[in-house]
Order: C-alpha cells, then sequence, then structure tokens
C-alpha cells in the first residue's frame, strides 16, 4: 500500500472511535518492529520522525526505510509523520522529501525551546497548512505546552506550566484549519513525567475533556504518552541501568482520552525502555557475545511486544483492512474543493 494521508487514518479512526499510536523512529530494527506488531494485530500505524531522528539516521535513510516498510506490509496503512516540527523550513523539508504528515509545533519558537506566543504560533502554523495541504499533506499543530525534553526539542519543566485553555484551542483550530490538534495537559516527553501514580491534579483529563466539549469533530493529540510501565523499568535496573522511581500516563487515562476525541498517541519512550532493557539484559548476561544481532534481534523483539500491546489497547487492532487508501494528490484536491473540511465543528459553551 503506498503511504496514506494522516488525515485519512484519523479520519477513519473517529469513524470506528479508536485511537492510533504514533511511534518515534530512529533506525531499521525500530521500523520492523513497528511493522511486525501492525501485521500481528491488522492495525493502522502512524511512524513518526523527530528532526533529531531525521539527523541521526539521515533523511533519506529513514525515507527509504519508511518506503520499504509500506512495500513489505502493502496490507498495512502507515502514515510517515515529522513530530515536532519547528519552522516551516523543517515541515517544508519533510514534505518534499515525501512524508504524509507533519506536525508543526509552533507552541515553542524555532529554537524548541522558548514559548511563542499565540500570534506567532498561528502565523507559522497557518503558513504550514497553506503549503501542505495544497500538496494533500496532513498537519498537526499545538496548542498549550509539553513539558519535558526530547531529542533536545521542549520547554523543559513540569507539564502543568502551559495547560492548553479550551478557549484557545478553539480559537486555535478555526484560525489554522489543522487536521489535528496537539494539547497539553500535564504530560511531558520522557521517562520522568509524574512522581506518583498520576491523578486529576497533575494530568488533566478534565482539561481534554472541555477541549472535546467544544471541538467535539476535532482529532485531539495526546504527547508524551508513554506509560513507562514497572517492569520495563525493573528489567533495565536488573541489569545494570540507573533509572529513578518514575511514573507515565496509565493506559486506562490514555483510553479515556479515546473515549473523548483523542485520535492519535504518540509513544517514544516505553520502546526507548523495551529496547533498552533487552540488549542490557544480553550484554550483561552473556558478556562474551558481541554480534550486534545478538541483541538487536531481543531488542526488536521486546518493542514489538510493547507497540503491539498499545495497538490493542488503543482499539486500532483489526482495523488495517476497513478501507482502501485515497492517493494524495485527491486528498489535495479534498481540500481545495472542500470536501475535506478545515473549519473546525464548534459547540457553544
Ligand atoms: P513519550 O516520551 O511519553 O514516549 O512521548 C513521545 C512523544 O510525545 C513524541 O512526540
Amino acid at each position: 500500500m503506498p503511504l496514506v494521508s494522516m488525515r485519512q487514518l484519523l479520519d477513519e479512526a473517529a469513524k470506528g472511535g479508536y485511537g492510533v499510536g504514533a511511534f518515534n523512529v530512529n533506525d531499521m530494527e525500530q521500523i520492523q518492529a513497528i511493522m511486525a506488531a501492525a501485521k500481528e494485530t491488522n492495525s493502522p500505524v502512524v511512524i513518526q520522525a523527530s528532526r533529531g531522528a531525521r539527523a541521526f539516521a539521515q533523511d533519506r535513510f529513514l525515507f527509504h526505510l519508511i518506503l520499504a516498510a509500506s512495500e513489505l506490509y502493502p496490507e498495512i496503512p502507515i502514515a510517515m509523520h515529522q513530530d515536532h516540527g519547528n519552522s516551516f523550513e523543517t515541515c517544508k523539508s519533510a514534505i518534499e522529501l515525501g512524508y504524509t504528515s507533519v506536525m508543526m509545533d509552533g507552541s515553542l519558537k524555532e529554537d524548541g525551546k522558548t514559548p511563542s506566543s499565540f500570534e506567532e504560533n498561528v502565523a507559522v502554523t497557518k503558513k504550514v497548512v497553506d503549503f501542505a495541504h495544497a500538496r494533500g499533506v496532513t498537519v498537526e499543530g499545538e496548542i498549550g505546552v509539553l513539558g519535558g525534553i526530547e531529542d533536545g526539542h521542549g520547554a523543559g519543566g513540569s507539564g502543568l506550566e502551559h495547560v492548553t485553555d479550551p478557549d484557545q484551542a478553539v480559537e486555535f483550530a478555526e484560525l489554522t484549519g489543522v487536521d489535528a490538534l496537539a494539547i497539553a495537559i500535564g504530560t511531558s516527553h520522557g521517562a520522568y513525567k509524574f512522581s506518583k501514580k498520576p491523578d486529576g491534579s497533575v494530568l488533566k483529563m478534565d482539561v481534554l475533556i472541555a477541549i472535546h466539549k467544544r471541538l467535539p469533530n476535532t482529532h485531539l493529540v495526546m504527547h508524551g504518552s508513554s506509560s513507562v510501565p514497572k517492569d520495563l523499568q525493573d528489567i533495565v535496573n536488573q541489569y545494570g541501568g540507573k533509572l529513578k522511581e518514575t511514573w507515565g500516563v496509565p493506559v486506562e487515562e490514555i483510553q479515556l482520552g479515546i473515549r473523548n476525541g483523542v485520535r492519535k498517541i504518540n509513544v517514544d519512550t516505553d520502546n526507548r525502555l523495551a529496547m533498552t532493557g533487552a540488549i542490557r539484559k544480553v550484554l550483561w548476561t552473556q558478556p562474551e557475545k558481541f554480534d550486534p544481532r545478538d541483541y538487536m534481534k531481543p531488542a526488536r523483539e521486546a518493542m514489538q511486544k510493547v507497540v503491539a500491546l498499545r495497538m490493542t489497547q488503543f482499539g486500532q487492532a483489526g482495523h488495517a483492512g476497513d478501507y482502501a487508501p485515497i492517493s494524495i494528490a485527491e486528498i489535495a484536491k479534498g481540500y481545495a474543493d472542500g470536501t475535506l473540511t478545515t473549519q473546525p465543528l464548534v459547540a457553544a459553551k
């Protein structure tokens, strides 16, 4: 199957009432793990690359690896997504390379660290929307600012510093015409999200529900959504790791989000932990090993297990064959003639 537009993938998820995991990749084994999990569970999927990933792997290597995935698994709809684009230029380069979806994270300035103004965010996001939609490419925007830092991108600090204001979310969606909206509800990137199992004082599901009430048809995106399971932390620490005690986003909270408009769920840290734990275990228990395949194979299998579990928990499992891909050129026509709406449905307060 050719790569599909993320808009189509999320529209279908909305129809089916499920969420779609968006998994970060840097290398071949991670892409293979995701595709093996997608095949095992018959799931559509978003494969996403941050700027850091594009630099690490080199653009063309990563692009062609994801293309290889679409050739090898023609039955699986895959959207190729730029995670946290920091500028119009970053998004433009991803689109020109062949990505079918981009995130313009205008919640931060181009340095990827300093929170921007609402007006700056709207201006740069709208510019990306105009460029992307003319080419049939999906755009995710962000309103409010996530906590933590990932791949050098992020404001740092706690996720509670810039929680999304529902009124601003409505205005932002109206002014930009984004296809998907990332919101800040107290989560942050990385392993250290919460110092205990999160409750409503730190994980603002009430804000998410309030935004969904005002924007009932807008595809919401949850970033920083790794659950950081204790068993994965334990494997890392059992074999020489030094992770401090930490909590992520419980899966049942993500499922509550999915019942309230969340269609895309970003997961990176859980896969990093799974791979690192598996690699540590081999190197710790079998120190005579030196063939990278001896630890990369279990690492790939460990990641496949986590991804397959999330696909089942998010509800995308079983939905790969529900629809035929619409070409990116047709999607571009849809934006141009208005059959693909970009103006959100707004409910009264
Ligand atoms: P985690 O660090 O929770 O996996 O979040 C990843 C993410 O949101 C990527 O954009």
